[in-house]
């Protein structure tokens, strides 16, 4: 049995990538600090697998815990590194935190993965990095746009850092896999996105005010250049998107497959939709009347960005499956099962 290390395996898109590496039969360590996620979160994976990954909980940004936890399973065949900071916002404030936890540590865990004997490594990036692209959709040869977040910095430069080690070494291999909005939780209902405070993210402001959490939605601004005024998105469910994960993966493991050692892939569904598109589709899905108000843009929202994942259909054989309709249920269902476990 294979084990395959997921940093940051507690958090959203970690945990779901761990119950679909259990699901095909891989041995899985965790290394989470625990910083934006609960260690509940195991017996949640455990409840739908039936199976109790490895657990190691250390500070990344530690290089020697780094080594002492690799030194310790130096049998990983695959990394997946999930581990970093990433509210857009709160990386203004705190730059440094922000350079720290998702720089420092992408390099300590890159040399540690250097010492293994299978180099294979996926890395967490994000549609951010096309800023606002002049074309829709969005191809991985669209041009990266300058950072407009210590957060987007770090994704940028993390591709960047990534994709020069592969250059200098020949025997290590990566892929960047670009996310677009993942939204949505496990079908089971027993596990999806744990915010903290106040959801700066849409689809979790959503449930929170259907649940009776918040008021009241805010719409950011319907003034923009859209069919019906509000940005467009490309909204994937999380389970298509672990999934991709472990195709990517594999592929990496599978030397014969590796043409290239590094590469950068496009998550995401292929279609846009507008912020009062999702809010209709919550509705009618759920039979929930959503309390929302229409108010001025938020600063620094994009207009649209949507994925052209021909690049992922083709190379990988991925696609995403599920649509938004479904991915809004199963967030809903997520939501009102933990009403019932917080109260
Ligand atoms: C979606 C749309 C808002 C909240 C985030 C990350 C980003 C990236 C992708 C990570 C926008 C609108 C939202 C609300 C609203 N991934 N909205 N009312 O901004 O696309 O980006 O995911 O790497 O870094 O920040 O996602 O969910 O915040 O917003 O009207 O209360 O919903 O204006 O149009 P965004 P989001």
């Amino acid at each position: 049995m294979d084990k395959i290390l997921v940093t940051g395996g507690l958090g959203f898109i970690g945990s779901h990538t761990v119950v679909e590496l259990h699901n095909k039969g891989y041995e899985v360590l965790i290394i989470d600090d625990l910083s934006n996620s609960e260690i509940e979160t195991i017996a949640r994976i455990q409840s739908i697998t039936g199976k109790q990954p490895l657990f190691e909980q250390i500070d990344l940004k530690v290089e020697s815990e780094v080594k002492r936890v690799f030194e310790k399973h130096n049998d990983i065949k695959g990394v997946i590194h999930f581990a970093a900071s990433k509210a857009v916002g709160e990386s203004m404030d705190k730059p440094l935190e922000y350079y720290e936890n998702n720089i420092n540590a992408l390099v300590y865990v890159l040399k540690a993965v250097r010492r293994l004997s299978f180099k294979n490594f996926i890395f967490s990036s994000s549609c951010t990095v096309y800023g606002e692209a002049d074309a829709m959709p969005i191809t991985e040869d669209a041009p990266v746009k300058p950072a407009e977040s210590p957060y987007g910095n770090t994704k940028q430069m993390g591709e960047e850092i990534i994709r020069d080690l592969c250059r200098a070494e020949r025997d290590f291999s990566a892929y960047s896999l670009r996310y677009f909005n993942p939204i949505g939780a496990h079908e089971s209902g027993k596990l999806g996105e744990l915010p903290i405070g106040i959801p700066a993210n849409l689809i979790p402001f959503i449930t929170q005010t259907a649940a009776g959490i918040r008021e009241e939605l805010s719409v950011f601004g319907d003034d923009y250049n859209t069919p019906d005024g509000t940005c467009i998105r490309d909204y994937i469910h999380v389970v298509d998107l672990a999934k991709a994960h472990i195709i990517a993966l594999e592929r990496l493991i599978d030397e014969t497959k590796t043409e290239k050692n590094y590469d950068v892939f496009n998550l995401g569904t292929g279609r846009g939709n507008s912020v009062l598109e999702v809010i209709k589709a919550f509705e009618s899905v759920t039979n929930q009347k959503l309390n929302y108000k229409i108010t001025k843009r938020r600063s620094g929202d994009i207009v649209q960005a949507y994925a052209d994942t021909t690049k992922a259909n083709a190379v990988l054989g991925w696609k995403a499956e599920m649509s938004l309709e479904t991915a809004l249920l199963h967030s809903w269902q997520w939501q009102q099962h933990l009403k019932v476990i917080k109260n």
